[in-house]
């Protein structure tokens, strides 16, 4: 790929879609979402508005960083708190499927009522190709698709997509990422699904189970960054196990370590994370978490498993 031209080739493509038209870009701070509104605010300029949603379901300080970051690169975001609204949508459901199309329908209501808000007709994604795939091939639905499977955004939510990055996978956006000046912070992010907490979370999904994971995935995460693996992170299960905590019984969550290898995430390997970095993490999460007494590590690849729990 021409990285050079694939920008000016996007760039010229949304302007000849959207020009003169107030459009929102969807900004969730990940490589995807970030590549897409740099390319769509050099198209619009000041006609693009990014509007991050924060859905309850983000990891620690996700929203405050995200605006952060993207002020230092003089694009203002917005936030639109719809965090009741996700849970919601999603008390009650334990079925993986349900739950992501819970969520699917509640992320695109939310920005229709946006759009429509700002008298916008365009929303600008950050649909990359396996996200396409997945969904098509029936592997899971990912949050972000609609055109691709017969729903027409417009009929059911008032606006039309614009998905400039649809056709590339992860390692190429992330080439894009950093060619349009993103930081290192952005263009070599770990990935994280739109869902967020709700793939991690197996079973119903509470603000009190997200809080948990949450808690989790901050731990995982700053014990595992030095070995650079693709992904890692926590996952709450929907069972419990019997421990000891300050000398009872117990009958806690149990928390499960994922952390993968792979190039596009089509397909994935675990990673051989040391055997110290895990026992300390497991005496962390239960320490740090007392609800969680048992800590386990993932081994399955992709495929027989999926990357994420739901
Ligand atoms: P799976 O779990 O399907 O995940 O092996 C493959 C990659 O996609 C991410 N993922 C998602 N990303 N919306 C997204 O934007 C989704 O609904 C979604 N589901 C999974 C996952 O984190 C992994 O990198």
């Amino acid at each position: 790929m021409n990285l050079q031209a694939f920008i000016a080739g996007k760039v010229d493509e949304i302007r000849k879609t959207a020009g003169g038209e107030r459009t929102i870009s969807a900004l969730s701070g990940g490589v995807d979402s970030s590549a897409c509104t740099v390319l769509a605010a050099r198209a619009l300029g000041s006609n693009l508005k990014s509007i991050f949603i924060d859905d309850g379901l983000m990891r620690e300080k996700e929203p405050e960083s995200v605006r952060k970051i993207f002020k230092g690169l003089g694009v203002k975001v917005d936030i639109v708190d719809a965090r009741d609204e996700f849970f919601a949508a999603l008390e009650g459901q334990v079925d993986p499927e349900v739950k992501r199309k819970a969520f699917r329908h509640t992320f695109y209501s939310v920005f229709g009522r946006a759009v429509r808000e700002s008298g916008a007709r365009f929303l600008v994604q950050g649909t990359i190709k396996a996200d396409i795939i997945e969904t098509k091939g029936g592997v899971k639905t990912q949050h972000n698709i609609l055109e691709q499977i017969g729903i027409d955004p417009d009929k059911g939510y008032g606006f039309k997509l614009i998905e400039p990055l649809k056709d590339l996978f992860k390692d190429e956006v992330r080439k894009v990422a950093k060619a349009v000046g993103l930081p290192k912070d952005i263009y070599a992010r770990m990935p994280f699904p739109g869902p967020g907490l709700a793939t991690r979370v197996v079973g119903e999904v509470t603000p009190e189970r997200v809080a948990l994971v949450r808690k989790a995935t901050v731990i995982v995460e700053e014990e595992i960054a030095r070995f650079k693996p693709f992904q890692a992170f926590a996952v709450l299960l929907n069972d419990q196990g019997t421990g000891i905590v300050k000398g009872k019984r117990s009958f806690g969550n149990i928390v499960v370590i994922r952390s993968v290898e792979s190039k596009n995430a089509m397909k994935a390997q675990p990673t051989a994370v040391p055997w110290t970095a895990l026992t300390r993490m497991a005496k962390r999460i239960t320490t740090e978490i007392p609800q969680v007494t048992r800590v386990v590590y993932e081994l399955t690849p992709k495929p027989p498993a999926t990357i994420e729990y739901i």
